[in-house]
């Protein structure tokens, strides 16, 4: 792991807005990847201003069409009106750096799961900042504590799990770091209550919740398939109709990205250093070729025609 220049680390003095619960209006995203554009959508319907920033501004474009289809899918389905989806889109804007976030009462970072990329981003990050504003993380393995204190606001530093689709899924998990104010938490979970979703709170341990039952359950799903106990179709069929799961585990695993899936099996081996954690090798060789699920369109099932086939 790279040394962090000017790292504050956990151990601080209790902060100057200790008591401040002043309301946050603006939010700064960094990611406009798949979970990244699905909380500016929700966040932007909830009515606050948006700044999304990522590495091009076409990768930026490309989310707000996306977010663009999906606020249309609500509008078809009556879920929202005509108007609430042209407010939303009005209320999110690009930044081209980090600059652009400097009026941002909290930032949400939506980038890789990547340790090493994330720890650079709150590096060059927080001297563009407030010092009141909030930093959340939407890291859905990595350790709060470890990612807090690569910042220069610790006390001032969460965990916001969002859930993919974001504009469907009713969860986010919220995660305190060791060094995270009660303010910090209490303000984070309002806002998140504003959204309209409902939290869980999670301790600080690898994955925390959700995707430590999720994930081994996807792997062993990997493992079921490279073992020959039952083909791609079979496996999926026997969890949608036998357990009632929405998605079946590879068609899941797709939906998630391979790569995501595996580097949180590889969060979870090394940061419990358990064996029943060891990624599924079968994972390892799809990722390995490429193939990360629909993002590609080649996971467990090739999506390149009109309808998804499965790769085995
Ligand atoms: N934006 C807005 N609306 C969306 C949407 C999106 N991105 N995706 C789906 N929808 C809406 C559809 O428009 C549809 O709305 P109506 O019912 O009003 O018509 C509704 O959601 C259902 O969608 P579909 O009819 O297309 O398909 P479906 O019934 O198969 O549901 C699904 C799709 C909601 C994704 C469902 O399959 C599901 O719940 N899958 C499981 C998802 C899951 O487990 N997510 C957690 C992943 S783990 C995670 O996120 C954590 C992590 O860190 C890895």
């Amino acid at each position: 792991m790279d040394e962090i220049v000017g790292a504050k680390g956990i151990l601080t003095e209790p902060s100057p807005q200790e008591n401040d619960m002043t309301p946050i209006r603006k939010i700064g995203i960094i990611g406009s990847g798949q979970m990244g554009n699905g909380i500016a959508h929700v966040i932007a319907l909830a009515g606050y201003d948006v700044v999304l920033t990522d590495l091009t501004k076409e990768k930026v474009d490309k989310a707000i069409e996306l977010i663009d289809r999906n606020l249309t899918r609500q509008v078809a389905s009556g879920k929202i009106t005509e108007e609430d989806r042209k407010q939303a889109l009005s209320r999110i804007t690009y930044a081209e750096n980090y600059q652009g976030l400097s009026d941002a009462d909290m930032v949400i970072e939506a980038a890789t799961e990547d340790e090493t990329v994330k720890r650079k981003i709150f590096v060059a990050l927080c001297p563009f900042l407030k010092p009141e504003a909030i930093i959340a993380t939407n890291t859905s393995s990595i350790s709060i504590t470890r990612l807090a204190a690569a910042t220069d606001r610790p006390e001032r530093f969460i965990g916001l799990h969002f859930m993919n689709p974001v504009p469907v899924m009713e969860l986010v998990e919220m995660i305190r770091g060791i060094a995270t104010e009660d303010v910090t938490f209490a303000k984070a979970r309002e806002f998140v209550g504003t959204l309209g979703k409902t939290t869980a709170v999670s301790e600080d341990f690898p994955a925390f919740m959700v995707n430590r039952i999720l994930l081994p359950m996807i792997n062993e799903a990997v493992y079921t398939l490279y073992e020959g106990v039952g083909s791609v179709d079979a496996i999926d069929t026997a969890m949608r109709l036998g357990a009632h799961h929405p998605m079946g585990p590879l068609q899941l695993a797709d939906f998630i990205g391979l790569d995501t899936c595996l580097s949180i099996m590889q969060v979870l081996y090394e940061g419990l250093a358990d064996s029943k954690y060891r990624p599924c090798p079968l994972l390892v060789k799809y990722v390995e070729a490429g193939w990360l699920g629909r993002k590609t369109k080649r996971g467990f099932y090739d999506y390149r025609g009109e309808k998804p086939m499965p790769t085995r």
